[in-house]
């Protein structure tokens, strides 16, 4: 290897590695449109999804299959008939469905099993498995126009699949969902691939795409919000596959989904370099928890008292009781999702000592190592600015290595003021930490 070459993989190698053990155990779910099972990179793509598998990554492949459908109708001289711009699956478009849809599962199936060519890992092979884990219900008639096969989904087996995948099989869907009644639905692949990850509580969600998510001055779009993605759609100024996929992203935001990557499927190693380098070559259409913490009121109450109560009894966050929270309401900052308190903090400002009391940071069991932790606390520490406080302290018994990690030092109760002193209770033993703003 020359000098250069070297230098180059030891970047690269440095730049990944954080990344590698980062997503280690997460469960990736990525759609694979059928877009990019016709395109030339079809093979590489299965490698590189062969390989994010090697890497100890939960993934579940969801694939479309659109040109292959067409295709077949085409022969046989039928048009898919759409209605408001949704297709209508009649008995023969099934047909082509169901033929279509097999075809490209057996071609995944058989491209990733080579694995990861020319390497150890090759030998070890990759498990995958499909099966009948999303049932789906006929999206029905609207406007007087029967949609008959095409089909919505209903449900989720996500027990099921997080089986295969705590068994280190990858779990390959594709765009087909079995109704109670034992009739096969033509579904959405993009909306498929939505309700997979929000049963599954997916870590990330990624959507290939024919071609990459530019501004009107073409310029690549690299994070955007979800309202900005709505704004971007409103103005109707993306091109149609993109903006389609950029709905599919939009759906998967509001259903709980924090991170979806649109990534141009024309780009050779896109999805490694997305995960495993820093600034990715796709867009990230996240939602931002600092945006949406708000100051809790006298119906958030309930909401609180259920997230933090089991932690009160654990002692892992101090007794306070249902007043005394009740009466302390505009200190809290909480995230609230689908009616559940997802998380909550408060903030016991000393203006006189310029600092404040970071207090009750708390995140939903079901919502935990995704941020939301680090989110609540920038929130309060930006509270703790705009309040003109120098510093910001916290009392823990359990978590002083999670706030350490966000810089905060270890300090002692002396360094606290006086007010605060008084109320401690020794016998707890808490550590303090301290955070100059
Ligand atoms: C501590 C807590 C708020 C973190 O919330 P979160 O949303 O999971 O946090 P983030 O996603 O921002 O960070 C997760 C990381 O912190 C780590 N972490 C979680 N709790 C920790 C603790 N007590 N000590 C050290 N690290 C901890 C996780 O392992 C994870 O790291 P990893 O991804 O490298 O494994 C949450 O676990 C919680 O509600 N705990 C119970 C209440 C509590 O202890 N509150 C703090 C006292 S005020």
């Amino acid at each position: 290897m020359s000098d250069s070459r070297q230098d180059l993989a030891v970047h690269w190698f440095r730049e990944a590695a954080p990344f590698i053990n980062a997503y280690r155990g997460r469960t990736l779910v990525v759609y694979v449109c059928g877009e990019a099972i016709a395109a030339a990179g079809f093979a590489h793509l299965m490698q590189d999804l062969a390989l994010l598998h090697a890497l100890g990554i939960r993934l579940v492949i969801v694939h479309g299959a659109r040109p292959q459908i067409e295709e077949r109708l085409q022969r046989r001289g039928i048009a898919f008939r759409y209605h408001n711009g949704l297709r209508i699956t009649d008995e023969q478009s099934l047909q082509a469905v169901k033929e279509a849809a097999g075809a490209v599962r057996v071609e995944i199936e058989g491209k990733i099993s080579l694995g990861i060519r020319n390497s150890l890992l090759a030998r070890q092979g990759v498990k995958i498995s499909s099966g009948n884990f999303v049932t789906a219900q006929p999206l029905g008639i609207h406007d007087g126009v029967d949609y008959q096969y095409t089909g919505i989904v209903r449900r989720v087996d996500s027990a099921a699949i997080a089986g295969l995948l705590d068994d280190d099989i990858v779990v390959l869907l594709s765009p087909l969902g079995y109704s109670v009644t034992g009739e096969v639905f033509n579904l959405s692949g993009g909306d498929t691939a939505v309700s997979v990850a929000a049963a599954l509580k997916a870590d990330k969600l990624m959507l290939l795409v024919d071609g990459a998510l530019r501004d009107t001055a073409g310029a690549p779009l690299r994070d955007l919000t979800p309202a900005a993605a709505r704004d971007l759609l409103a103005a109707g100024q993306i091109a149609a596959e993109a903006a389609e996929a950029l709905q599919v992203a939009v759906r998967a935001a509001e259903q709980g989904i924090n991170r979806t990557h649109l990534i141009d499927l024309h780009v050779d190693g896109g999805i490694v370099q997305e995960l495993f380098t820093r600034d990715g070559i796709g867009t990230m259409i996240s939602v931002s928890p600092y945006d949406v913490f708000r100051t809790a009121a006298g119906e958030d109450l309930p909401g609180i008292l259920e997230l933090i109560g089991p932690l009160q009894s654990g002692g892992i966050l101090i007794e306070r009781t249902p007043a005394r929270i009740e009466a302390d309401l505009e200190k809290f900052s909480i995230l609230v999702r689908e009616g559940t308190t997802i998380a909550c903090g408060a903030l016991y400002p000393y203006p006189a000592q310029r600092t404040a009391e970071i207090a009750c940071i708390a995140v939903h069991q079901d919502y935990q190592r995704s941020g939301f932790g680090d989110a609540i606390v920038n929130h309060l520490e930006q509270r703790a600015r705009a309040l003109d406080c120098r510093t910001v302290f916290a009392l823990t018994t359990r978590a002083a290595h999670w706030f350490i990690e966000r810089g905060y030092r270890r300090a002692t109760v002396t360094d606290l003021p006086p007010d605060k002193q008084a109320q401690i209770d020794p016998q707890r033993n808490s550590q303090v930490l301290l955070k100059d703003l």
